[in-house]
């Protein structure tokens, strides 16, 4: 894992920190991750009301996982599909929150998206959060994307950063209601300044992932925490 640097300031709150995992930190999450997924098999979900699929697949780990379905968006304690439980956090995904969030409180939430090469997501803001002091850290592994963000309103001006292999993004302070989504993945060869080995899916995801796909970890605190040392 790299040192933490103070990163690019991309609006107040929203920074970015370019290769903060290193190529042993990645390999280490990827691994992780997919020992997770054999807990917690990735699932399709659906939007509220139409039930129509997103093209990312998800999944979660924590004590709370974020899920959307026909009922709507929520967090809940158990896989929508087996009933478990989720999986502990990555080590990894807790060094990087206890690196980058500057909050007092470990997340409750590793919210895992998976994108083939042809997956996106709409602008949206992440709001189903009731610690909203707390910000979100984001771990991008394998293909880069096209992460688009704006500002609070929909319709704010929006621009755009590549998220490649071992970026981390931290959207919290002013930022942290942002709109945000991603256009789509850039294929190894269009990505002329990444390092084109990074965006090789691992053989301990290959099963899950396919060549030219990509994972992205959220982390969340979902509930305010509870003050201790007041009379
Ligand atoms: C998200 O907004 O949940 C994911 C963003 C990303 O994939 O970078
Ligand atoms: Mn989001």
């Amino acid at each position: 894992m790299a040192a933490a640097s103070p990163g690019v300031v991309l609006a107040p709150g929203l920074v970015h920190h370019p290769g903060y995992l290193d190529a042993a930190a990645r390999d280490r999450l990827w691994t992780e991750l997919a020992r997770a997924m054999d807990e917690a098999p990735p699932y399709t979900p659906r939007m509220p009301r139409t039930g129509r699929p997103f093209s990312v697949r998800m999944t979660n780990c924590g004590a709370l996982g974020w899920v959307s379905d026909e009922v709507g968006y929520r967090y809940q304690a158990h896989h929508p599909e087996t009933g478990r439980p989720w999986p502990a956090m990555p080590s990894l995904a807790l060094r990087a929150w206890a690196d980058l969030s500057g909050y007092h409180a470990e997340p409750e939430a590793c919210l895992v998206n998976l994108y083939g090469p042809a997956a996106r997501m709409g602008l949206h803001q992440d709001r189903d959060e009731e610690a909203l002091d707390a910000p979100v850290v984001s771990l991008s592994l394998g293909a880069t994307a096209l992460f688009r963000y704006g500002g609070l309103r929909r319709g704010d001006p929006t621009r755009s950063v590549r998220l490649r292999s071992g970026d981390a993004l931290v959207i919290g302070g002013v930022s942290r209601l942002i709109h945000h989504g991603v256009d789509r993945l850039l294929p190894a060869v269009v990505d002329l300044l990444g390092e084109a080995g990074d965006a090789t899916i691992p053989a301990v995801m290959a099963d899950r992932l396919p060549a030219g796909g990509r994972c992205n970890l959220t982390l969340r605190r979902v509930r305010v925490p509870m003050r201790s040392g007041h009379a």
